[in-house]
């Protein structure tokens, strides 16, 4: 869930560790704290609730000299955000300190053993249990380091990235993961760890992503060893990463989430690139045509997924569904690791990540796999746990997503499907000919509609305006749009803390028509379908009560500019195809709000950017 920074080498840890906390700030925290082995090989650890600005304004006049260090984010799971919890945890004789994503599930067993057997915490954290099992198996078994950790962690049920440093031993870090993402960068004579690379690229793009229940031993001037938990030594491939810091910058914009809204005529481009031909006759999904037999014969396609990327899940059903005519269900993946789902060999499991870290769909997998099943990835970050764990699978390709509140990563996951529904379809023989270039032709004007919306951003934040004091949002769409009226209302309630619900529009007449009087914004999506009439007729019914309706239409939609309050016109394109258009009006509309109600857009409260925690 939280941040991870870890360095040894020839230069100060400090101001690495501190910058490259701040780099991984995106990924949501409430406290932080900093390890360093000084000079004397003493252990200083510092550690403050609130940002790691606050942490940085704690260690100004302190020594924080020393070239080696780990330096922690914490998101609580248990015990709350304070001074105390927060991380780095010494070992009860102070000669440890540890880091630690994750949670250790059986924590409380383990300390009531360690208490029996005279160790008392200062904490009420999970992790410190594990530094103190680390300590008691290293003092009765007089073992090094290596092997307490090694012994500790086969003792550990749960999730972890986690790194630990010792007195008196300045040239060497323990780091180890499992669920939890771990990265060691490989520098020239100095080495680093990171939860994600973005602490690690501005010194090294050599990197090596630890897999589950490995341990490495970083040492000066030598390149880590790794070894599992069941004392397996394994070899990794030292990947270059293409990740620059400029896609870490804001590039001017004022919050990394307005920068990737208007990143996405270029993401979609790239998500693309490689994968519809030059002529726009065909498209090609390397993942697809490795396994195509199974997709021919694919019996049903299960979608699992969190948040935005299920709303992405949605769309995958409608277009497999319609063109590919394979029964689709999509789940949340937290309820169907736990509900004992129905799933069968040839069953299809498409997992949609952005980071590829999340814990609930990360479990959903192992339960598909164990079944089975075939498990495909659409995931943003490469090498990160998701891809890995995965039978086949295609990157969204869209860079690194940095605002918590997903909106390039989620339109490339629409485009993936998108595309992978035409290549199924194609092989299956289930699209004419005809159609399927229109689509493609469709998909490859996306784009430059996107870059015509974009135009729009002022326009839509004059219209935030009227709405920033407003106390609850309905959003509606029909078909394709019903899953972007969630998006939308997703994206609004997450940065602006506004409360918001989607609804498919007809259903506003089984209940959630109560709701609607003249305080009530109703977003509908009212873009040309089959269905369009009954989406005016939806609208109708909201403005017969009063309801103030702003809507999202097809340029030129002179009904519904008579019958909306406010409306946003949009280019036309493939039905299909809208959502692609429809959900950057309403990006750019959950954006301003937020803005206008000063919200921390790229970090809003409570959120991170990968759940990796339960
Ligand atoms: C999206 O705006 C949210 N931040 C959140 O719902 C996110 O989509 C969800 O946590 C799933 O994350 P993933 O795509 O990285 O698995
Ligand atoms: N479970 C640990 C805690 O609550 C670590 C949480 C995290 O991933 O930051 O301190």
């Amino acid at each position: 869930m939280c941040g991870i920074v870890g360095y040894i080498g020839y230069r100060e840890a400090y101001p690495i560790l501190i910058k490259g906390l701040h780099r991984l700030e995106y990924r949501g925290y409430d406290s932080a704290g900093v390890t360093l082995i000084d000079d004397d090989n003493k252990l200083l650890v510092y550690k403050a609730k609130g940002r790691v600005q606050d942490l940085e304004d704690f260690v100004k006049d302190k020594d924080t000299h020393g070239t080696i260090g780990i330096a922690h984010t914490r998101w609580a799971t248990h015990g709350e955000p304070s001074n105390v919890n927060a991380h780095p945890h010494y070992s009860q004789s102070e000669s440890l300190a540890l880091i630690h994503n994750g949670i250790i599930e059986n924590y409380a067993v383990l300390k009531a053993k360690l208490i029996n057997e005279g160790y008392t915490f200062q904490s009420s954290t999970d992790t410190e249990v594990l530094v103190q099992l680390i300590e008691y198996i290293k003092q009765i078994n007089n073992c090094d380091l290596f092997a307490a950790v090694q012994l500790a962690l086969n003792q550990v049920v749960g999730a972890y990235a986690i790194a630990v440093i010792e007195k008196g031993n300045p040239d060497q870090i323990i780091a180890a993961r499992k669920s939890s993402p771990l990265v060691v960068g490989i520098g020239e004579g100095e080495y680093f760890i990171g939860s994600d690379a973005s602490p690690i690229i501005e010194y090294t793009n050599k990197v090596i992503y630890l897999d589950d229940e490995e341990i490495a031993i970083i040492k000066r001037e030598e390149d880590p060893k790794i070894i599992t938990i069941s004392n397996i030594e394994k070899t990794h491939e030292i990947k270059e990463l293409e990740l620059n810091l400029s896609q870490l910058e804001r590039g001017g914009y004022p919050h990394f989430m307005l920068k990737e809204i208007f990143e996405q005529p270029e993401t979609l481009k790239n998500c693309m690139s490689g994968r519809i031909n030059v002529e726009g006759t065909n498209v090609t999904l390397s993942g697809i045509i490795d396994h195509k037999d199974k997709f021919i014969n694919a019996r049903r396609i299960i979608i699992i997924a969190c948040g935005t990327s299920w709303h992405a899940g949605l769309l995958g059903e409608y277009l497999f569904e319609e063109f590919c005519r394979i029964p689709v269900e999509v789940e949340y993946a937290s309820e169907f690791r736990y509900r004992n789902p129905v799933i069968h060999p040839d069953d299809i499991v498409i997992a949609i990540s952005q980071s590829g870290e999340t814990a609930d769909s990360l479990a959903a997998i192992e339960l598909a796999r164990e079944a089975g099943a075939f498990v495909y990835g659409v995931c943003n970050v490469e090498g990160s746990s998701i891809p890995r764990n995965t039978d086949s699978g295609s990157y969204t390709h869209c860079g690194h997503e940095i605002g918590v509140a997903s909106t390039k990563a989620f339109t490339a996951q629409v485009t993936v499907l998108t595309m992978m529904a035409l290549a199924i379809a194609k092989e299956k023989n289930t699209i004419n000919a005809s159609r399927y270039l229109k689509i493609i032709k469709g998909l490859s004007d996306i784009p430059s509609k996107i870059e015509q919306i974009l135009k729009l951003n002022d326009r839509i934040k004059e219209l935030s305006l009227i709405f920033t004091y407003a106390q609850n949002f309905i959003y509606l769409g029909r078909g394709y749009n019903y899953p972007i009226a969630l998006e939308g209302a997703l994206k609004l309630k997450e940065i602006s803390y506004i409360h918001a619900e989607g609804y498919p529009a007809a259903e506003m007449k089984h209940g959630p028509i109560a709701l609607i009087d003249n305080e009530m914004p109703v977003v509908t999506i009212a873009t040309n379908s089959a269905i369009y009439e009954k989406v005016v007729s939806n609208i109708q019914e909201i403005k017969a009560r009063k309801g103030r309706v702003i809507a999202v239409i097809n340029e030129g939609d002179e009904t519904m500019k008579s019958l909306a309050n406010h409306y946003i016109e949009i280019p036309a394109t493939e039905e299909c195809l809208d959502p692609l258009l429809t959900s950057i009006p309403l990006q750019l509309l959950a954006y301003h709000i937020a803005v206008n109600k000063n919200r921390d857009v790229d970090m809003p409260r409570n959120l991170a950017k990968s759940v990796t925690v339960e």
